[in-house]
């Protein structure tokens, strides 16, 4: 089958067929014995097309899944999980501030590589940064946080960008109205139905950010962490790779930024190629969507259609926001906006279509574009209070985000991504809901407050919305849920 693959170039976007002759990498061994996990890919062979998308998929699926050693770099005796030289001494592995996992897929397991985790599966985000690390699981030291499913994440994190791009032109709107008006100028800020408070700008060209909400002040959507305070899925990937590994990536660890090939001081130099960390990212941005099921029995179908519509009445569709469209289906890797130390070069892009493209169920396309029903708004909400206090549980600030927010949580794969909540420590859906406060606290008691029967068809609504069997459609019939699905 062929593959139309497009690679971005600086100046114009050009059609690449790309290889049709399966990638081996190169094994300096015989295989036998104790030998390195994996062989690097190379960027270069990437963005030439010298590389089919199955195989770079598949060396991502490798990086993500294998037990990573010593050999392939496992460890980081001199840094911490944050990337800091560390001055006191770093256990081989430690539950709470990591080394934690030998594998991605060690956490990310539910219902199968890629996907979330149990609440064992659990990391204590911001341990990693402790130097000495901490031995403790108190919330005082880290925030515990559930894994979180990447299927889905390439539409995500398309929809994050054109999402930042609409909130720049804005910014840009502003800053021209008041120059030529020679007043301040003040536009509010919405995208894709999304409303992110307003700005204003000045004459003199200065910002006035004060009223922006639920968004950074640099307006950059950053769909990822249950924080929201990760921008793009390679940027995760980079993070991740130190902290739960001490696997390091050149684009941000290499001598270039270090001045040394092995920073993380394990003997091991140049763990992780830029090509190594695109196909990774590709593999999580290539993983299948979440879609539905679509029950058979009558009453459950009923429920499910009943369900589907108070779920909007009584409000919690404001922020679980069903469907977005996606202007681009075309996913490219790197991101333009990555931060310092995550490669960001787009005159090397890879790019896909995530409706023609990846694991099968994929986005839905809609004329030119797509549409993207993940439940969520991508903005961050106050989302306890002093009543409601259970999603108030943690202590320590993330990226300068108010203990108390949260992105709003995708619920596309509601119905097999148990447990629930940001910690994992919610059994059940309805718990779940209940546990809502701050600005969800209206919803939530008209959630509350509905007849038993109005609000078992909300949960069975969420449980019609299922990360699927590979190959399946987008909406599958759940007889057909048992036979499996051939393909991709
Ligand atoms: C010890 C368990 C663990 C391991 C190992 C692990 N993760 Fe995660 N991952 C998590 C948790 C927990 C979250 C949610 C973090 C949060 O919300 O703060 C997460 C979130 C993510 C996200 C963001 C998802 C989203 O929608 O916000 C990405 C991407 C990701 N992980 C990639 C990786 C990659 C790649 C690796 C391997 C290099 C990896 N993870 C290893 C537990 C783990
Ligand atoms: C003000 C915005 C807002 C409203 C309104 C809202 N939610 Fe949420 N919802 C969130 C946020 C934020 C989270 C993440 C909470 C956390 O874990 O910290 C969340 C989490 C959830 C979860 C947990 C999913 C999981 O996998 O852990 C469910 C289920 C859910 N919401 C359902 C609902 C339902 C049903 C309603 C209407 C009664 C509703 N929400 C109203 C913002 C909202």
């Amino acid at each position: 089958m062929q593959r139309q693959l497009i690679s971005a170039g600086l100046t114009a976007l050009s059609l690449i067929l790309v290889s049709l002759v399966p990638w081996t990498g190169a094994d300096e061994s015989n295989g036998l014995g104790d030998v390195r996990s994996f062989q690097h890919m190379s960027q270069e062979d990437i963005v030439a097309g010298r590389i089919r998308f199955e195989d770079i998929v598949a060396h991502g699926k490798l990086l993500f899944d294998a037990p990573l050693t010593r050999l392939d770099g496992q460890g980081r005796p001199a840094t911490t999980g944050a990337g800091a030289k560390r001055v006191a001494s770093q256990p081989d592995f430690i539950r709470t501030s990591a080394p934690d996992s030998s594998s991605c897929f060690g956490c990310h397991a539910q219902p199968r590589s890629g996907g979330g985790g149990d609440f064992v599966a659990n990391v204590f985000v911001l341990a990693q940064a402790l130097d000495p690390v901490t031995f403790s699981v108190d919330p005082l030291f880290s925030n515990e946080r559930n894994t979180l499913g990447m299927m889905g994440a390439g539409p995500i994190d398309a929809l994050g960008r054109e999402m930042t791009r609409d909130l720049f032109a804005i910014r840009d709107a502003a800053k021209k109205q008041a120059a030529r008006t020679g007043l301040p100028a003040t536009l509010p800020l919405s995208t894709k139905g999304v409303a992110f408070g307003s700005i204003t700008a000045n004459p003199d060209g200065a910002l006035d950010t004060s009223k922006v909400s639920g968004v950074d002040r640099d307006l950059i959507i950053k769909p990822f962490h249950q924080k929201g305070v990760v921008r793009s899925v390679r940027e995760f990937t980079v993070n991740a790779f130190n902290h739960h590994h001490g696997m390091q990536a050149v684009e941000r660890f290499g001598i270039a930024r270090t001045g040394t090939a092995d920073f993380d001081g394990d003997g091991v130099e140049d763990e992780l190629s830029v090509g190594d960390i695109t196909a990774v990212a590709l593999y999580q941005a290539a993983l299948n969507t979440p879609g539905r099921v679509k029950r058979t029995d009558p009453v459950r179908a009923a429920a499910v259609a009943a369900g589907e519509a108070a779920f909007s009445t009584i409000g919690c569709a404001g922020c679980h926001v069903p469907q977005m469209s996606l202007n681009d289906p075309i996913f490219c890797e790197p991101y333009r906006l990555n931060p310092e130390g995550t490669f960001n070069d787009t005159s090397k892009s890879f790019c896909f279509d995530l409706t023609r493209d990846g694991q099968k169920p994929r986005l839905e396309r809609n004329g030119g574009g797509a549409i993207v029903r993940a439940f969520t708004d991508l903005k961050r909400h106050m989302i306890c209070d002093s009543i409601v206090s259970h999603f108030c549980n943690e202590k320590v600030v993330q990226e300068g985000v108010p203990v108390d927010q949260f992105i709003t949580r995708k619920l596309w794969d509601a119905g097999n991504s148990a447990p629930y909540g940001h910690r994992g420590d919610l059994t059940t859906l309805t718990e779940a809901i209940e546990a809502h406060g701050g600005e969800a606290r209206a919803a939530r008691d008209a959630f509350v407050s509905l007849p038993r029967t109005d609000r078992d068809d909300i949960i069975e609504f969420l449980k019609s919305l299922e990360i699927l069997p590979d190959g399946a459609p987008i909406v599958v019939p759940e007889a057909a849920l048992k036979s499996g699905f051939a393909g991709k």
